[in-house]
Parts: C-alpha cells; sequence; structure tokens
C-alpha cells in the first residue's frame, strides 16, 4: 500500500500520530494528516489543564475540535491522558489526600464519560514510574494520595467507557530496565488481581541518550505475553538521512515481529510539528515532504 496507515493495516494495525488542533486549518498538515494516518492522539487538548482548567467545570472544545476531524476522516482516536502529575490545572495544587484523589477520579469519570464510545483507548495513567534504577513510583502528587491510585483511576476509566482498552503510558520503558521491569510487574499485578488494563503504550522518544536498545522487540514481547496488547504510542527519532531511516525501520519491525504490538504512533507530523525545539526527529520535512525516515518506515509496513 502507498500510505503509512493503509499499510500498517495490512497486518491489522494502525499507524497514527499525535495532533494539535490548532493545527488542523494548515492545510498541508491537514492533507499529510489525513492521507497517511488512521490514528490520531490529540497532543495537548485532552489533558488535565486543557479539559478542566477550573474544579468540576470541563471544557471540550480542542478536544472536540480533533475528535470532530477524526470520525469525519475515518481516523480512530487514543485519549491522552486522564491522569498524570504533569499539565495539571493550577487549582489541584491546593489539593492533596482524599480531596485530590476524589478530583482525579471525577475527572477520570467525567472526561471518560464525554467521550464515551469514541475513544480507541485511554492512556489512562501516564508515566508514573520513576527514572533511573530505582524501580520505584515516581513521586508526584497523585502518589501521594495512596499507592493504589493507578488502579482506582483504571476502574473509574473502565466504569465510565466499558468499550474503551485502557492503557499505561511511559517512557524509558522501551527496553529492558529497572523502570520498565516496574511496569511488567504492575501491569502482571493488576492482571492476577483482575485490575481493568487492555494495553501497554512506549513512548520511544528515541535519541542518544535513550537508543533503541537490542531488547527493544523482546520487551514489547515480555508485555504482550502478561495478556495485553502493547503499542508504540508517541515514536520520534534524533538525526537524519541513512541512520534515522534505519532505526525507523529496527523500531516498526520489532512491532510488526510481535503479534500483539497492534499500532504505532509517531509524536507530530513534519519535523517543524515535534515537540523538540531542535532537532528532525519526524518523518516529514518542514515543507511536508516524505524524508528517507518515512520511506524506509513505509516499506518496513509492506514487507509483511
Ligand atoms: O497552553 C499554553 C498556551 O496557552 C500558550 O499560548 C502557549 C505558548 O507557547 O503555550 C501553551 O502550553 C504549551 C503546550 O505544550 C501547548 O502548546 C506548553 O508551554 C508546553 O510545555 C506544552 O508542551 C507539551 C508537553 O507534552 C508538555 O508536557 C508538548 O506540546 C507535547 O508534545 C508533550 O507531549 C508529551 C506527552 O504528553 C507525554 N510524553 C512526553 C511528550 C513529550 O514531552
Amino acid at each position: 500500500a502507498t500510505t503509512l496507515g493503509a499499510s500498517a493495516a495490512q497486518s491489522g494495525r494502525y499507524f497514527g500520530t499525535a495532533v494539535a488542533a490548532y493545527k488542523l486549518s494548515d492545510s498541508v498538515y491537514s492533507t499529510i494528516l489525513d492521507r497517511e494516518f488512521n490514528m490520531v492522539t490529540p497532543e495537548n487538548e485532552m489533558k488535565w489543564d486543557a479539559t478542566e482548567p477550573s474544579q468540576n467545570s470541563f471544557n471540550y472544545n480542542s478536544a472536540d475540535q480533533i475528535v470532530n476531524h477524526a470520525q469525519s476522516h475515518n481516523q480512530r482516536i487514543r485519549g491522552h491522558a486522564l491522569a498524570w502529575h504533569q499539565q495539571q490545572p493550577g487549582w489541584v495544587s491546593g489539593l492533596s489526600g482524599t480531596a485530590l484523589r476524589n478530583a482525579m477520579l471525577n475527572h477520570v469519570t467525567q472526561v471518560a464519560t464525554h467521550y464515551k464510545g469514541k475513544i480507541y483507548s485511554w492512556d489512562v495513567v501516564n508515566e508514573a514510574f520513576a527514572d533511573g534504577s530505582s524501580g520505584a513510583r515516581r513521586d508526584s502528587n497523585l502518589q501521594r494520595t495512596g499507592n493504589d491510585w493507578i488502579e482506582a483511576a483504571f476502574r473509574a476509566a473502565r466504569a465510565a467507557d466499558p468499550g474503551a482498552k485502557l492503557c499505561y503510558n511511559d517512557y524509558n520503558t522501551d527496553g529492558v530496565n529497572a523502570k520498565s521491569t516496574a511496569v511488567y510487574n504492575m501491569v502482571q499485578d493488576f492482571k492476577a488481581r483482575g485490575v481493568p488494563i487492555d494495553c501497554v503504550g512506549f513512548q520511544s522518544h528515541i535519541n542518544p541518550q535513550s537508543p533503541v536498545t537490542s531488547d527493544y522487540q523482546a520487551n514489547l514481547q515480555r508485555f504482550a505475553d502478561l495478556g495485553v496488547d502493547v503499542q508504540i504510542t508517541e515514536l520520534d527519532i534524533e538525526g537524519s538521512g541513512t541512520a534515522q531511516a534505519n532505526t525507523y525501520a529496527t523500531v516498526v519491525n520489532a512491532c510488526l515481529a510481535v503479534a500483539r504490538c497492534n499500532g504505532i504512533t509517531v509524536w507530530g507530523i513534519r519535523d517543524s510539528d515535534s515537540w523538540r525545539s531542535s532537532g528532525t526527529p519526524l518523518l516529514f520535512d518542514n515543507s511536508g515532504n516524505k524524508k528517507a525516515a518515512y520511506t524506509s518506515t513505509l516499506n518496513a509496513l509492506n514487507a509483511v
């Protein structure tokens, strides 16, 4: 097939991108979006600060723009993110303990209910584990409400939208390491105790400090073997030319080799759309031209 989405669909997978609502009116952007991608993740519009700017007062304008666009272009939606220690609205910083726990659960319930039936998968909890070798939870205001906050969030999301797949999403968990093993142990425990979790997202922000390791595929596989789907959720790869193209192919091939790796999302369309202030980590250049990394990705998807 000749587009990323159609090529991924040949093996039952999707190919997605992060989308910013304010860019939908840019015709270069939206032309590529609607031609190439069949899954979208709102880059910021569904986060807590965007959707609940004051307590129990919800604003879905920007997120609804993306959802409406996606629905009219046969794109599914990955909701991002219901509970996260970053991009919280200011009022949350005044809360702790039971009040914060209840505010978080209300947020999860309200947002998941608003989008009930429209979301393929939710990043229910994002980035809750510490970096480095501790294998510990990340210290955060949410973590300080009690270690069970993650499962409470998943149960609330399931109750609000039983049809959505519920994912845990994190970075620097792309290889076998202390952080990914801590996530693995949580998922194993959730499955054993019947906490509703369907999928794990591996962000895969690749750069010289966090390269693709040789156990990338094995790490995806060990999570899949727990009985969850796995997805590459925020892929971008620093670099250029053939080296970058080869690394994209390596990541795509790792997903394709894991039966339960059912989708790949890149974190933006053109290099100029990237959250990274410098660099050229995406598949299209600033003018919207296909890069070598695009071609290697497309060819990998078509090789299965
Ligand atoms: O909301 C303000 C807006 O009012 C103001 O006009 C504008 C001016 O620059 O700034 C806006 O906020 C920015 C927001 O993006 C929306 O554009 C923030 O300053 C900026 O920090 C924020 O960055 C986002 C970042 O998450 C925040 O943590 C990036 O766009 C987004 O790509 C990035 O995405 C995260 C994932 O959610 C989770 N995993 C890591 C990934 C990369 O950091």
